[in-house]
């Protein structure tokens, strides 16, 4: 643990943007503009704020009979910039599709900034809106949102809408200090009208864009180009709620899987239809518009200054062996994967320090066989080989079996000889678990693009024929559980070097969880070492709905996921079959009513969740303090459309969960707090 966070964070500011701040703007007047948004179509927004520096963002593209190429750039304690504080010039290119990445120093700890871009010409951009952190040695509350998974093509981002409106209203002292996205910000598989006239799986498709070039695979559609994947954050960044958004709090911002590939590992490319190709330009034509678009203060290994995208030069190859950890050495794949490197930790005071991963990047190939899969219960898996071919070579402390029981049968074990799943890689993995025993802030923030939490049901326990095809020892049906050997790992290092105040925060999982983080579930130990959060998308379709839109009426196995109710709506009885157990779900399905459902509920099944949602949209909202954590779930219904209301609309339910520090040795609780609407399946 000798690189302290202090240094890492040194480094990451001095590396370079293409301009900073300089001094002698203090106080000069501001230059005359009139503002056309128009011509700032993706209009403005700031990132990655320390004590004393933001980054700021624009693009200013060339239009019909107006080109720039220098931008001035003028910050404000006011917004109607009465007076520049500080300020610089910026030049821009096709290089970099016109954008604008200026790093701004020498602010004052947690205050509120206005910023604009004004081209040659005298036209401006609009105003945004920026915070600091508070200094290092502050004990301010830290308030912010977490969000993921937004498609404005496949719906409405009505939840930017609603955290802008709350947060308007409050006094200025509890206003949030930023947005943490943490992925799918952009979904890079995209249907068109034309191949979908009746819209995808009950949303509305609004062809936001169309690839310049793409690829078309079934009836959806890939990027191939980097024009390909900056078009789609142009037309993403014009949507107004999100461009308000933008303009109003910093963003920190990591990636999920859509940013690249929806599926994949390292720089291969994986999507339905059964598409599957190396894809080395891909993965750093999707870095490079990734970077273009995001304020944020990331690495390009090699390109110290990073002035401009350095896009390395590779082949397409074929990955064909991977070593201990499950990493490709091919060169053209080192090439691609490190030509961006996004893991870095943000400090807000003594309170937060936020720890980013890239969870993508270094993912090794997934080797376990659909020999195990039980077509008869969707959507799950069985425990016993799931767990055997994640953890791989190691398996059973390295001792893996040579079989696997499967239904009467002994199958030869495929993952025998090969590496654990692992989504951080070890390089990775060690330079986490450094920055997390540096960390001397109160609250140890893990933004994790899918979060940590096991979700499972106890099948096993399903009566008659119900149960009948559940294969015997196969153990609990496996919802949802990553990566379990990069979670050993992280947790054993937790409870060894005692480590409190750790909270992952997550998202991907279109569903609300919060619940106590554990490395296992009984009968193995249960021991919570932090808490968790994983928050609903923005938008994007959640397991709820598709399972309403695709799922059969008479599907022999719809209670353990959906209740038919006489007038016509549907209980998602999926979260009950997670929470509380299969006997659970039985009962409410019998009585319809969640008291009597609760009262027969499997203790074993999920000692950790407090609540879970998989038909919730919206956000989340943290405020730390010095001695408290509290996430308060904000659940919208499906945002088909959009919202012409101020306020974005509708509200389901409002549910916070407070945590208080612990120490050393003591377990974390959560208490829960209803605070608006009634989530009574939901907890
Ligand atoms: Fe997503």
């Amino acid at each position: 643990m000798n690189l302290s966070r202090r240094k890492f964070l040194q480094t990451s500011v001095l590396i370079g943007f293409a301009v900073a701040t300089k001094k002698g703007w203090a106080n000069k007047l501001p230059t005359l503009a009139i503002e056309r948004r128009d011509l700032f179509p993706q209009g403005v927004a700031s990132g990655d704020p320390t004590a004393n520096s933001v980054i700021l963002w624009t693009r200013r593209p060339p239009a019909k009979d107006s080109l720039a190429k220098k931008l001035i750039v003028e910050i404000s304690t006011t917004p109607e910039f009465k007076k520049v504080l500080a300020g610089g010039t910026a030049h821009i290119s096709a290089d970099s599709d016109w954008t604008c990445r200026f790093l701004t120093t020498d602010l004052k700890p947690n205050r509120e900034y206005w910023y604009r871009f004004i081209d040659e010409h005298g036209f401006a951009s609009r105003v945004g809106r920026t915070i600091t952190a508070p200094s290092d040695d502050s004990d301010a509350p830290v308030r912010f949102t977490f969000v993921c998974c937004q498609c404005p093509n496949e719906g409405a981002l009505n939840a930017y809408r609603k955290m802008i409106f709350e947060d308007e209203a409050r006094p200025k002292d509890q206003q949030l200090n930023f947005v943490l996205h943490l992925g799918d910000f952009i979904y890079e598989v995209t249907w068109y009208a034309e191949d979908n006239p009746n819209g995808n799986r009950g949303r509305r498709i609004r062809d936001l864009y169309k690839f310049p070039q793409g690829r078309k695979v079934s009836n959806f559609h890939l990027p191939v180009t980097l024009e390909d994947y900056r078009t789609l954050y142009r037309a993403y960044l014009e949507d107004p709620d999100l461009q308000d958004a933008r303009a109003r709090w910093p963003f920190v911002c990591i990636w999920d899987n859509h940013e690249f590939a929806w599926a994949g590992y390292q720089s291969q490319y994986v999507a339905g239809g059964g598409y599957n190709a190396p894809a080395q330009h891909q993965k750093i034509f999707a870095n490079q518009a990734w970077w273009e678009v995001m304020p944020a203060m990331v690495q390009q290994p090699g390109n110290p200054k990073l002035v401009h995208f350095i896009a390395p030069v590779v082949v397409d190859t074929p990955m064909e062996q991977f070593n201990a950890d499950g990493l490709s050495e091919e060169p053209n794949n080192l090439l691609a994967i490190h030509s961006l490197k996004i893991q870095r930790v943000l400090r807000w005071g003594r309170n937060v320090d936020l720890l980013l991963t890239d969870n993508w990047s270094f993912r090794s190939p997934d080797m376990s066989s659909d020999d195990f899969d039980v077509p008869e219960y969707p959507r799950v898996s069985l425990q016993v080989p799931f767990e055997i071919m994640n953890y791989g070579r190691h398996y059973n402390d390295d001792n893996p079996p040579d079989t696997i029981r499967f239904k009467g049968k002994d199958i030869p074990n495929p993952t025998k000889n090969v590496h654990a799943q692992t989504y951080l890689g070890s390089e990775q993995r060690s330079w986490f678990l450094e920055q997390l025993g540096a960390s001397t802030a109160r609250w140890k923030i893990w933004g994790h693009g899918f979060g940590t939490m096991e979700v499972r049901s106890d099948y096993q326990n399903l009566p008659g024929e119900l149960g009948s095809q559940w294969p015997k020892d196969a153990g609990y049906a496996v919802i949802d559980n990553r990566f379990l050997r990069d979670k050993d790992i992280i947790f054993d290092f937790i409870r060894d070097q005692k480590i409190t105040g750790f909270c992952v925060v997550g998202g991907d999982r279109h569903a609300f969880h919060a619940g106590l983080a554990s490395k296992a579930l009984p009968p193995r130990k249960y021991e919570p070492l932090g808490v968790e959060f994983i928050v609903g998308s923005i938008s994007q379709q959640t397991l709820f709905e598709v399972m309403e839109v695709t799922m059969k009426k008479d599907h022999p196995k719809r209670v353990l996921h959906l209740i038919d109710q006489a007038d016509g709506k549907v209980i998602p009885s999926m979260n009950v079959t997670a929470l509380h157990g299969v006997l659970s779900t039985l009962k409410l399905q019998e009585t319809g009513d969640m008291e009597q459902a609760r009262s027969v509920r499997n203790v074993d099944v999920a000692p950790h969740l407090s609540l879970v949602d998989f038909g919730g949209h919206g956000y989340a909202l943290v405020t730390a303090t010095s001695d408290q954590l509290s996430t308060e779930f904000v659940c919208i219904p499906i945002p088909f459309e959009r919202s012409g209301r101020p306020d974005g609309g509708p509200l389901n339910y409002r549910v916070v969960h407070h945590t208080r520090l612990w120490k050393a040795g003591e377990a974390p609780k959560l208490e829960q707090e209803i605070l608006e609407g009634n989530p009574q399946y939901c907890i």
